[in-house]
């Protein structure tokens, strides 16, 4: 199994791709989970995904908390998904599983610099902090990094939070800059593929047939979590952001994009946060990420569907 560090801000699309992680054992060594401010603030994440270990059966998952805000911009959150709680939809119990003492950057550096070269990969499901802010603490682990799976950005999409950026990259649009200009291998699930991984009815009961506490609860933060897609822009049902980056871990050829230059819109009011994607190469500009355009879907919730069904 690869081994990987989730970095996340759950968030209901962060809770599910927790746990196809780590209902993926063969695939998916979770090595840690890095906590990140952005859809709620810290101390909420930081919970969050402890909920989200326990309800998985996993509490012995070592969870870190990081960055409390953005590198250079007051934290932007976005309750108006996620709820108050960010977790809203399903009644879960507090965790009694502990954090972590030691802070999440460091846990990232010395992870990185004890495993092997090359054999952790990153998968931040929300703002790019706390990664960069390793990186900037300790830039040798650039080298030492076996890929970063990043859900974030749009290109043809658009963007969710302002016309032109996406959530995660709005809300640190510095810190998604120094990860990009890393040299790290990366691949990003933008809202162009993942506004095609919808919870639709059949998909939603499929969850709730499980009639597992993980199928009821995943079935549950859907309904709640819908409600924003589907009342906003009248999609058929709530997009699965951040389960694109496990489910392309276990198995990537459910996804197809191209390898181009991306850049980081880090200074215009206007268009803050847009990733620039060259998707028809018209500049000369060295291709830094595959940036992903399709999904198989149904592949997709068929994974996801009977991995849930493990836990
Ligand atoms: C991203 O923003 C968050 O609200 C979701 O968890 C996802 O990571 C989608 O734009
Ligand atoms: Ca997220």
């Amino acid at each position: 199994p690869r081994k990987i560090i989730i970095d996340t801000d759950p968030g209901q699309d962060d809770a599910v791709a927790i746990l196809l992680a780590l209902a993926s054992p063969e695939d998916l060594d979770v090595v840690g989970i890095t906590c990140v401010a952005g859809n709620v603030p810290l101390d909420l994440t930081s919970k969050n995904a402890r909920i989200v270990c326990e309800l998985a059966g996993f509490p012995h998952v070592h969870v870190y908390a990081g960055c409390d805000r953005p590198l250079g911009r007051e934290l932007v959150t976005a309750e108006h998904v996620h709820g108050k709680t960010g977790l809203d939809g399903p009644t879960l119990p507090d965790p009694t599983m502990p954090l972590q003492d030691q802070p999440a950057v460091d846990f990232i550096i010395e992870t990185l610099n004890s495993e092997p070269s090359g054999t952790v990969t990153l998968c931040p499901l929300g703002p790019l902090t706390n990664i960069a802010t390793a990186l900037q603490k300790a830039p040798e682990i650039a080298d030492k990094v076996q890929e970063i799976v990043l859900m974030g950005g749009g290109y043809f999409e658009g963007g969710n939070i302002t016309p032109t950026a996406e959530f995660n990259i709005y809300v640190d649009p510095q810190a998604a800059d120094i990860v990009f200009k890393s040299g790290i291998p990366i691949v990003v699930m933008p809202l162009d593929v993942t506004h095609k991984a919808l919870v639709t009815k059949p998909r939603n009961d499929a969850f709730r047939a499980l009639n597992t506490p993980v199928g009821t609860a995943v079935a549950q933060m859907t309904d709640f979590f819908e409600r924003f897609d589907k009342e906003k822009y009248g999609s058929e049902g709530a997009p699965l952001h951040d389960p694109c980056v496990t489910a392309y871990l276990i198995d990537p050829s459910m996804f197809s994009g191209r390898h181009i230059n991306v850049e980081i819109e880090t200074s215009s009011e206007l268009t803050m946060g847009m990733t620039v994607a060259d998707w028809w190469r018209v500049t000369d500009r060295a291709p830094n990420a595959t940036f992903m355009g399709d999904i198989d879907a149904d592949a997709f919730f068929a994974l996801l569907t009977e991995r849930l069904a493990r836990l």
